[in-house]
């Protein structure tokens, strides 16, 4: 590799951990390195991870465990993974409900580049979900899935299972055309559009969710200490950005605010 490179390399690591460290300032925000900015977006994901994953956390000890006398030793895997789930659908509703709040408020323009970190952090807590659910796949553990005299899944065990996995090829696809090499070799409309209809793995999650879990909402007895399930939790932010998201379109509709897509759409037309 050629020294020079390799000294520019080094040089810009060491402007990036003094900016990191506050040992050197930039001028402003535009002006400070893409590594330093790369490295606060992603520490700021990281604590609006522990600052959904850690209150989840205790949610499902006060509700499973305490609540619902459910044993301890079922913690550390076992409610780890509804936990898991449910941070991954909250964090994934908060990577899309940035671009409204933006087109809304140019407050919240300094949140949007976190929106890629929400999405791949998202996807990683999903496939953790998704691994350690098939690991505990059993009629003991979720008797809900399963016809017990059969030992088969139910329909609901099957839906829920379907959506679930095509819940996570979607993030998958998402995730992929994330990363720099592909995002390069893509039109940025067609990458844009792609993006969007990650929604569409929202809402499968939302059925992935409600199909095993739609009956224990509506029966108090199951909101152990009056506490909702963790299912409706799930499901209700994903209803609560969907209908947040849809308000801001409505309102930005009625301000004649233009998006990014349309005004791409508008120079199209009037350029042929
Ligand atoms: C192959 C993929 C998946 C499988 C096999 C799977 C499996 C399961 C199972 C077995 C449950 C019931 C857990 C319980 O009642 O304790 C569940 C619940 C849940 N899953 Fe998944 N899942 C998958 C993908 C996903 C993805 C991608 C997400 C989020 C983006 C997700 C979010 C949730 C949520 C929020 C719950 C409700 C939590 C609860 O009530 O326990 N799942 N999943």
């Amino acid at each position: 590799m050629d020294a020079s490179f390799i000294a520019k390399k080094s040089i810009e690591n060491l402007i990036s951990e003094l900016e990191v460290e506050g040992a050197i300032a930039p001028k402003s925000e535009s002006t400070r390195s893409p590594r330093a900015k790369k490295y606060i977006e992603f520490q700021k994901f990281y604590n609006i991870f522990l600052i959904v994953f850690i209150p989840s956390l205790l949610y499902a000890i006060c509700r499973y465990t305490i609540q619902h006398n459910e044993p301890w030793y079922d913690l550390p895997f076992y409610l780890l993974n509804k936990t898991l789930g449910v941070s991954s659908v909250i964090i994934m509703s908060l990577a899309y409900i940035i671009g409204p709040l933006a087109k809304f408020s140019s407050r919240y323009k300094k949140y949007l580049g976190h929106r890629k970190y929400f999405g791949i952090g998202g996807f990683f807590l999903g496939t953790s979900h998704g691994a350690m659910s098939l690991l505990l796949m059993s009629p003991n553990n979720y008797e809900v899935f399963y016809n017990l005299e059969t030992g088969r899944l139910n329909w609901q065990g099957s839906l829920s299972m379907l959506f679930g996995t095509l819940a996570l090829f979607h993030l998958f696809f998402i995730a992929i055309i994330s990363l720099p090499p592909v995002m390069r070799e893509m039109h940025a409309k067609q990458w844009k559009n792609i993006q969007k209809g990650g929604i569409i793995a929202l809402l499968i999650t939302f059925l992935h969710i409600a199909a095993f879990g739609y009956k224990s909402w509506f029966n108090l007895d199951k909101w152990y200490g009056g506490m909702p399930p963790f299912s409706l939790v799930g499901a209700s932010s994903i209803l609560i950005i969907l209908f947040i998201r849809k308000i801001i379109t409505l309102h930005n509709q009625a301000h004649g605010k233009k998006t990014l897509l349309n005004f791409y759409q508008n120079t199209h037309k009037h350029l042929h």
